[in-house]
């Protein structure tokens, strides 16, 4: 077995809060500490190659595991490696792309000023860089704007730019916190594509989200938190699949009696321009169904077993958590 690119053992992050406590009036400050478990005990393997999505509703604990793995905040227990050696190792540290949730950059700079200025933290050469920046650019759409300070960039652009940054190093593994907020549905399809082609060029990409749509249609496996445990990891397919949610009949030139009398063992019933659909819970009814419509005269148009989204997932599984 090969070693996971990111692995994870009993991760666990404790924030103190302080929290300032005043009774005016008698003139009272109390300080109390708060302690917020945000991750507990998180065991997770990545594998290299991968579309690996991170997935919870907001604090769940996604951000303070990359944090943890990039190195920005200490884990109060546990361990983690990245690419097989412990955090902190400069080596690897040289092979990873990072997009921050809030990006903060210097947005006095132009958009080619500020990829100059990483790609020289990177300890990029002038011509690599002469070289890299115009192809990311382009890469991101954000070529028109490379002459722009970046205080003159929509939230949309402020997060091409930065994706443009994390990918200056030509990194082995890239993590992505959040990368399509902001977006709009172009936007959001663009990096969707992008995060494709980097797993094509042979990069794993790990990437926190809760627009469950998009990581449904580019993971290849995700991880679900819920108040900084892990509720369920796996390929999309393992952990959805498991569920049929109803099944689908679509028929058409069904007689009219026909329809009522199949109407009432459906839970549900659509009537469209030349088809009628039927939606049941139960797969023998749906069968029962089905052997009617090929008895009939009509004709049977399609019959799909539908599984329940990872939104239906989500909502059925995780309670909304107080933030
Ligand atoms: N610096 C901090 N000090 C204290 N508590 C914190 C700190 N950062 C995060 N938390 C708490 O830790 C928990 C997890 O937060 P985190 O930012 O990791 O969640 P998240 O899954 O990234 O959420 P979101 O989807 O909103 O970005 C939350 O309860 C949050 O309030
Ligand atoms: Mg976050």
């Amino acid at each position: 077995m090969p070693i996971p690119i990111v692995q994870t053992r009993n991760l666990t992050k404790i924030y103190v809060r302080d929290v300032i406590g005043t009774e005016f009036g008698r003139l009272k400050i109390r300080l109390k500490n708060r302690k917020v478990a945000a991750l507990k005990s998180l065991d997770l393997d990545v594998n290299e190659g991968e579309i690996f999505g991170l997935l919870g509703p907001n604090g769940a604990g996604k951000t303070t595991a990359i944090k943890v793995l990039m190195g920005l905040i200490f884990a109060t227990e546990g361990t983690a490696t990245l690419m097989g050696k412990p955090l902190g190792d400069k080596s690897v540290k040289a092979s990873i792309g990072f997009l921050p949730e809030n990006p903060y950059f210097y947005d006095y700079l132009k958009g080619y000023e500020f990829l100059n200025y990483y790609g020289q933290l990177y300890g990029m050469s002038a011509a690599a860089r002469r070289k890299k920046i115009p192809e990311l650019l382009e890469l991101v759409g954000l070529s028109h704007a490379e002459d722009l300070p970046l205080k003159g960039y929509s939230k949309g652009m402020l997060q091409r730019a930065g994706l443009a940054q994390a990918l200056l190093n030509d990194p082995k593994i890239v993590f992505l916190d959040e990368p399509q907020s902001g977006l709009d549905p172009f936007g959001r399809k663009e990096i969707r594509d992008l995060i494709l082609s980097l797993k094509e060029k042979g990069a794993t990409v790990f990437f926190s989200s809760h627009i469950l749509a998009d990581a449904e249609v580019i993971c290849d496996r995700v991880a679900i938190l819920s108040k900084g445990r892990l509720m369920n990891v796996g390929a999309m397919d393992e952990i959805l699949s498991a569920r049929i949610k109803a099944y689908e009949i679509e028929a058409m030139n069904l007689s009219e009696d026909m329809v009522s009398e199949l109407e009432k063992m459906s839970e549900r019933f659509i009537r469209r321009t030349k088809t009628v659909l039927f939606v049941v819970e139960k797969e023998e009814i749906a069968l029962a169904i089905v052997k009617k419509i090929i008895a009939s005269p009509g004709h049977l148009v399609s019959y799909t077993p539908r599984r329940e989204t990872l939104e239906e997932f989500f909502i059925r599984n995780i309670e909304p958590q107080n933030v």
